[in-house]
């Protein structure tokens, strides 16, 4: 095979790496991994994210939405520059230093043995707001899902840093995915795949609409 026809496959296998709207990455399975996997329909989940343009919220509400969950947002004391090549710069700097910015607020964790974390992609690795939020948060016996936005380069060194900062927290991590960035979210069946690959089931969402729904309609029945 010529060189050339090489490099073109070569480059065409990157792009499909980094280019790839979806993309998941399962946890190793361990005791700690099952276990989680099957308690996690019946626990109530907090879906902790950052995000400064939308795209990671928009997810965020959506896993939120579909799992029932409760919703927290990462804030940091300082805004970010509003320009976006000013932050872009200030993003880079921070995250070579190490840099953790101070959170506004930390959400309660005692109540959840459940939280997704959502972080968009910055230079290829966590946001450093999240990095603040993992030091600061008491995770342990905790099943912590990661989620990640990205704007073509795919997850990249997320999940990887984010479990290594997760590390010695007594965390279990479980399957990460990662989503091209929309202000609509995620392609719902993506979504779904991805949850019930956690052992989150559909029947039990379905049971609790209609078990919503049966109580709407019996407090109609009393007005
Ligand atoms: C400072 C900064 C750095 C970024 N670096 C990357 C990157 O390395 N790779 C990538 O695919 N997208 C990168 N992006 C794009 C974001 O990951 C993407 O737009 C994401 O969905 C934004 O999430 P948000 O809308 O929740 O803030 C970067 C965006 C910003 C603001």
């Amino acid at each position: 095979m010529k060189i050339s026809n090489i490099a073109i496959i070569f480059s065409a296998m990157l792009c499909f790496a980094g280019c790839a709207k979806t993309q998941t990455q399962p946890a190793a399975e361990t005791s700690e991994t099952v276990q989680a996997k099957q308690e996690i329909s019946s626990k109530k989940a907090l879906v902790v994210y950052y995000s400064i343009s939308g795209n990671t919220r928009a997810v965020a509400k959506q896993i939120a939405k579909i799992t029932n969950a409760d919703l927290f947002e990462i804030e940091t004391k300082k805004a970010y520059p509003k320009e976006y090549k000013q932050l872009v710069k200030e993003a880079k700097k921070e995250i070579n230093e190490g840099f953790l910015p101070e959170l506004k607020t930390m959400p309660e964790l005692d109540s959840y043995k459940v939280v997704f974390i959502g972080s968009p992609n910055w230079w290829s690795t966590i946001t450093p707001a999240v990095s603040s939020f993992i030091k600061n948060a008491d995770l342990k016996d905790k099943a912590v899902i990661p989620f990640f936005t990205h704007g073509s380069g795919g997850m990249a060194n997320c999940n990887k840093d984010f479990t290594a900062q997760l590390e010695g927290k007594g965390a279990t991590i479980l399957d990460a995915i990662a989503f091209r960035g929309e202000s609509s979210g995620a392609p719902e069946k993506d979504l779904n795949a991805w949850l019930e690959g956690l052992g989150w089931t559909k029947a039990k969402a379905a049971n609790e609409t209609d078990a919503a729904a049966k109580d709407d309609s019996e407090s109609g029945k009393r007005k």
